[in-house]
């Protein structure tokens, strides 16, 4: 039995990996297939939490039942529908993976190849870091902001050192490769927190690391 200990709390949470148009046919974009996000999204609602999933390009997963989901393609969408549903929130957890920079210009038409000339480079341009904005400027008093960090070496050293730069209150870091966590149904993770705290998540379903997750909430939105 699920206790609905996050019952009259409204909690966002965003999924899926953003893409980053280069021209009406191709993107820049990653392997994040949304399971741990739509898993965190799931067991808050199971809970009783209000759920806004913002969801970037998570094809093929059915929206989960009673939640509140916003579509979004692109990095600065995805920036767009969190502020605007973070206005209210008790919490946001940003599992999504947003692509740090985005191609500096767009083709309205398909970009063509020229024979017998090179490839032009492709320029990019930093996007907005979501995460360091709603951690620095948070929208309520009390607002617990989580992270998420997607390593693929010196996982702990680089999640440390990424929730300082990041100022949100706690990071789930979690080891990432082309087989590995991206669209499995299992994870495994270690949740840093600001105090110092360190709560190891043994390989297991995604739902199981998305409870511990919002323990760890519960607990600081006391
Ligand atoms: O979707 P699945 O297939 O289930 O896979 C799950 C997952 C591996 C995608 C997920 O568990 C995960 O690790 N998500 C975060 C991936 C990521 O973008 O990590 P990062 O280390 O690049 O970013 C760190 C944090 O900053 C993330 O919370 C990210 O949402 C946020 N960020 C990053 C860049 C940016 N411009 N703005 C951001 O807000």
């Amino acid at each position: 039995v699920t206790e609905p200990d996050l019952r009259g709390r409204h909690v966002v949470v965003s999924a899926g990996g953003t893409r980053e148009p280069l021209d009406p046919v191709r993107f820049l974009g990653n392997r994040s297939s949304g399971k741990q996000g739509y898993a965190l999204a799931r067991t808050a609602a199971a809970r009783g939490a209000r759920v806004t999933l913002v969801a970037a390009n998570t094809t093929g997963l059915p929206d989960p039942a009673g939640v509140d989901v916003v579509q979004v393609g692109t990095a600065v969408q995805l920036r767009e529908a969190v502020l605007k549903a973070a206005a209210d929130a008790d919490a946001v957890v940003m599992a999504a993976a947003v692509a740090d920079f985005r191609p500096a210009t767009y083709a309205a038409g398909k970009i063509k190849k020229r024979d017998g000339q090179d490839p032009e480079p492709v320029v990019l341009v930093r996007n907005p870091d979501i995460l360091a904005e709603i951690s620095a400027d948070r929208a309520r008093p009390g607002q617990v902001i989580v992270g998420f960090a997607a390593e693929t070496d010196d996982v702990l050293a680089n999640g440390r050192r990424k929730l300082e730069r990041k100022g949100c209150d706690l990071l789930v870091v979690n080891e990432v490769g082309e087989r590995k966590t991206f669209g499995s149904e299992e994870n495994e993770a270690v949740v840093l927190g600001v105090d110092g705290s360190e709560t190891p998540v043994p390989y297991g379903p995604k739902e199981a690391l998305a409870d511990t997750v919002w323990d760890l909430v519960a607990k600081r939105l006391g």
